[in-house]
């Protein structure tokens, strides 16, 4: 029989593209989501439920209807200014709804777990290439909201026969090769997403936040990881835990930066457009250099990225893009000849 697992957060841009990689090698897979920046077109496989993690009482019966062996959980708030303005927000949200989750597992007897974390658990980096092993101060509510939930998953964990896997993402960017699903979210802020729109006329300028921090060109250096390859250590976390793998933190980036106007350069390049860029004081809260090191992962789970290039992340970014512009559908159009490039 197939493994059930639960996908939380399964209709969103990352968990989507994991809702993907687990139905292609065949798990069975139950989406629980509220679709609030989600889609159900993004659900490829799978059933999807339309719920709330708040909702305790039908999350029960879900774990009651169902007999996971695993729940992967995605389902979270992410933007941290949102988070300094509603902090509340974000604890019930992150924190107190992964305490709902755990619950069920505790009730149903449902002993591997994985969990989408952040490298904003780390707050300002005392060094970087960053390890997992650094000190964990988050600077904002976002990432403390993840810093507890990671608490609280761990203590559990110590208590019971539960193992987890928890997977802390750098800068996640681009979309699945093939052009069936990607980031739909009107409200993305981060910077290549918000570049591929100037480049295509959606928005009129790119601001860089920043340009006198201590790095080579004076702006942010960041670690871009392609949503393909972050999905797929999922893929690799659930095996590990199967085959008797010990509970683990591993940090999930490809530990290589690049700074934003590598990158602006990159968009340019790519889309052929020379579009305006504006030079503006740093954003609040904004560290100079964010990179992983990623030894572990790679050396624990096996990890083999694929997509390990700034170029491609951009790449299937526009390609995205452009074609749900061309199609005027929300998600799932016909695929470009961009595509074909790619994958
Ligand atoms: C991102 C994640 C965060 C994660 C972190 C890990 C999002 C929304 N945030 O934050 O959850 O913890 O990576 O490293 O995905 N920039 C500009 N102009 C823009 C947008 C960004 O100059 O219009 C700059 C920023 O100042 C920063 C860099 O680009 O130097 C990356 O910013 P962004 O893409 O927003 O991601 P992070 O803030 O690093």
């Amino acid at each position: 029989m197939n493994k059930k697992v639960l996908v939380t957060g399964g209709a969103g841009y990352i968990g989507s593209h994991v809702v993907r990689q687990l139905g292609e090698l065949g798990y069975d897979v139950v989406v629980y989501d509220n679709c609030s920046t989600g889609s159900a077109n993004a659900v490829l496989y799978g059933k999807l439920i339309i719920g709330d993690l708040a909702d305790i009482d039908k999350l029960y019966q879900v774990f009651a209807k169902h007999q996971f062996s695993a729940v992967l959980h995605f389902g979270a708030s992410l933007i941290v200014p949102e988070s300094v303005a509603l902090p509340l927000d974000y604890y019930a949200n992150n924190t107190r709804n992964t305490l709902n989750l755990l619950r069920c597992c505790s009730a149903m007897g449902v002993n591997q777990f994985i969990f989408s974390s952040t490298a904003a658990v780390y707050g300002e980096l005392q060094q970087n290439p960053v390890s997992e092993s650094a000190p964990t101060i988050p600077i904002n509510p976002y990432g403390r909201s993840k810093l507890m939930s990671e608490w609280l998953i761990q203590d559990y964990a110590l208590s019971s026969s539960m193992t987890y896997v928890i997977l802390r993402y750098f800068n996640v960017a681009g979309a699945d090769p093939k052009g069936r699903i990607g980031q739909i979210s009107p409200n993305a802020t981060h910077l290549i997403k918000v570049a591929c729109d100037v480049a295509r006329g959606e928005k009129k300028e790119l601001q860089i936040f920043g340009t006198d921090f201590p790095t080579p060109d004076g702006t942010g250096i960041r670690d871009y990881v392609h949503v393909e390859d972050l999905a797929a250590a999922h893929l690799d976390a659930l095996r590990y835990i199967d085959m008797g793998g010990e509970s683990q933190i591993f940090n999930c980036g490809y530990g290589q930066g690049y700074s934003v106007r590598q990158v602006i350069e990159r968009v340019k390049a790519i889309s052929g457009v020379d579009f305006p860029v504006v030079e503006m004081e740093r954003r609040p809260g904004d560290p100079a250099i964010v990179t992983a090191c990623a030894n572990k992962i790679r050396q624990v789970l096996g990890w083999q990225p694929k997509y390990n290039h700034l170029d491609t992340i951009i790449f299937t970014t526009l390609a995205w893009d452009k074609q749900r512009q061309n199609s005027q559908l929300p998600v799932n159009g016909k695929l470009t000849r961009l595509y074909s490039l790619v994958s």
